[in-house]
């Protein structure tokens, strides 16, 4: 383990590793940065009470990371799609972000992240939740729009090599700290071009400007009108 993280513990099934991280919290059971994975979910959650597919092809692990005034969680979300981005670059994957929480590789999406805060006593906690499709060749019918990276470079990649790499990147990226909101825009769908995004219920064509720390888009329409909005507003539709 790097510098971050005091322990791992691997399990065959477990219902969610987030649900499962969270009972350790709320029972008092841990103190430090933990990451937990499995190999099998029978109940995995994504955002706004979605599920979330994954078999034994998929990588899915959530791990802890104790907040304080210069870590928030909307930063550690950035350092994780940034981490996942990198890795999945190093195997020649093209992916971008899309906000807030999607890894996509063109119009479908490779991985997502699943960010929840809790309170233990007066420690607040952030529980990150992460699923990377890896070797899976074929998803639930009503999952249209997911893709592997099996499926994108017709091979088999090693599920270890991707978690591991994903801890380096995620460690370097919350040391080090600078520039996360910067990378973050650049590797963004809609960070350097107009992109379809449903606002309050209409269809609007928006490139995002920046991000700010606590999560925050500024973005313009096409006749430059700038807003300020945040994740429950703003919907972005891949074609
Ligand atoms: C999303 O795209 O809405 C977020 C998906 C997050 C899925 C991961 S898999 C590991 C962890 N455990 C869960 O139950 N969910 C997250």
């Amino acid at each position: 383990m790097g510098k971050i993280f005091n322990k791992i513990v691997y399990f065959r099934t477990l219902n969610s590793t987030n649900d499962y991280l969270i009972n350790l919290y709320k029972k008092h059971l841990v103190k430090n940065n933990f990451i937990i994975v499995s190999k099998y979910q029978k109940k995995g959650r994504g955002r706004i009470g979605k599920m979330w597919f994954s078999d034994s092809n998929s990588v899915t692990f959530s791990f802890s990371i104790q907040l304080t005034k210069d870590l928030s969680a909307w930063q550690i979300n950035m350092a994780v799609s940034l981490a996942l981005n990198r890795v999945l670059k190093g195997f020649c994957v093209q992916s971008l972000i899309k906000y807030p929480n999607d890894i996509i590789v063109k119009s479908q999406k490779i991985a997502g992240i699943l960010t929840e805060v809790i309170s233990v006593k007066k420690t607040k906690w952030c529980i990150v939740g992460v699923g990377v499709n890896v070797n899976n060749m074929r998803f639930p019918v009503e999952i249209p729009h997911a893709v592997s990276m099996k499926q994108i470079l017709l091979k088999s990649i090693n599920q270890n090599t991707v978690f591991d790499n994903f801890f380096s990147e995620l460690e370097s990226l919350l040391i080090q700290k600078r520039n996360l909101q910067k990378n973050y825009l650049l590797d963004l769908y809609g960070g350097g071009e107009f992109v379809a995004c449903l606002y309050k219920g209409n269809f609007v064509n928006v490139k995002i400007l920046s991000v700010s720390n606590d999560g925050l888009l500024k973005i313009s329409t096409k006749d430059s009108s700038i807003k300020i909005v945040k994740d429950e507003d703003v919907k972005f539709v891949l074609s």
